[in-house]
């Protein structure tokens, strides 16, 4: 089941919180699984408010999505970085109960087993996720198996460019990522997708009333029983 909710750009945030405050009340140990990139920020704007405002996340465990390929936790696009920036040093999450694939391990087959163990061992109460141009969530590109588990991917060429702003030249973009599978983010009890901007229009049209198909990896979420997309009316221009 797909819930749908279109509101003002400046909403987005109060918006999604609504549904992780409702996760977060219910039971404060929850495991919550979190992406990086513009997305989820207005979200993570608001945790951090509620923090302030008297939310405790101490009990909280977390699972992010993925991460490149290559990059030390200190380079500024690393989603390490981001995370600890734009969230978890803002609130009170022990660092221990945080996850984040390791994209500088030394054998990254290795590091995707112990992820994929990490996660079938958790019991994801709220994913949060983001959607590429191209409808990839997580980094599984279009193509990708909706079994799939965690492995590395190349990126796409169209993912490089949309990240290529982030980096002072378009080489400096690493090519390869490790990613939570289609097949695990389908496990979490409960989706929250936000999407902004008329350069996901076409994406959030294809992942609600495109075919379920491979060819859009989020069109996979239609067949979850429990998902919120949050999106601005940019977004939803197309539906
Ligand atoms: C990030 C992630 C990606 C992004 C997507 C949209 O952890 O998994 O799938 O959610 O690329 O990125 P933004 O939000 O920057 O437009």
């Amino acid at each position: 089941m797909m819930k749908i909710v279109i509101v003002k750009a400046e909403d987005v945030g109060k918006a999604a919180f609504e549904e992780v405050k409702k996760v977060l009340c219910e039971k404060p140990d929850c495991t919550l699984g979190l992406a990086t990139g513009s997305s989820p920020l207005p979200l993570y704007r608001e945790m951090i408010r509620a923090y302030k405002d008297g939310l405790s996340y101490r009990n909280v465990t977390t699972y992010n999505l993925d991460e490149y390929v290559g990059l030390p936790k200190t380079h500024d696009q690393s989603y390490y970085y981001f995370m600890h920036k734009n969230l978890f040093s803002e609130i009170d999450l022990p660092e221990e109960n945080t996850h984040i694939p390791d994209g500088t391990a030394p054998d990254m087959e290795k590091e995707c087993a112990r992820y994929s163990a990490l996660l079938s061992a958790a019991k994801i109460d709220l994913q949060v996720l983001g959607i590429g141009g191209n409808g990839h969530i997580a980094f599984n590109e279009p193509g990708t198996p909706f079994t799939s588990k965690t492995h590395t991917v190349t990126l796409t060429e169209k993912t490089v460019l949309d990240n290529a702003r982030f980096f002072d030249k378009i080489e400096d973009v690493p090519r390869t990522a490790v990613t939570m599978g289609i097949g695990e983010i389908l496990k979490a009890k409960k989706i929250l997708l936000i999407a902004t901007g008329k350069n996901k229009a076409d994406a959030v049209y294809k992942m609600i009333k495109g075919p379920v198909d491979v060819s859009c990896p989020a069109s996979s979420l239609r067949d979850h029983p429990d998902v919120t997309v949050v999106l601005d009316e940019q977004a939803a221009a197309k539906l």
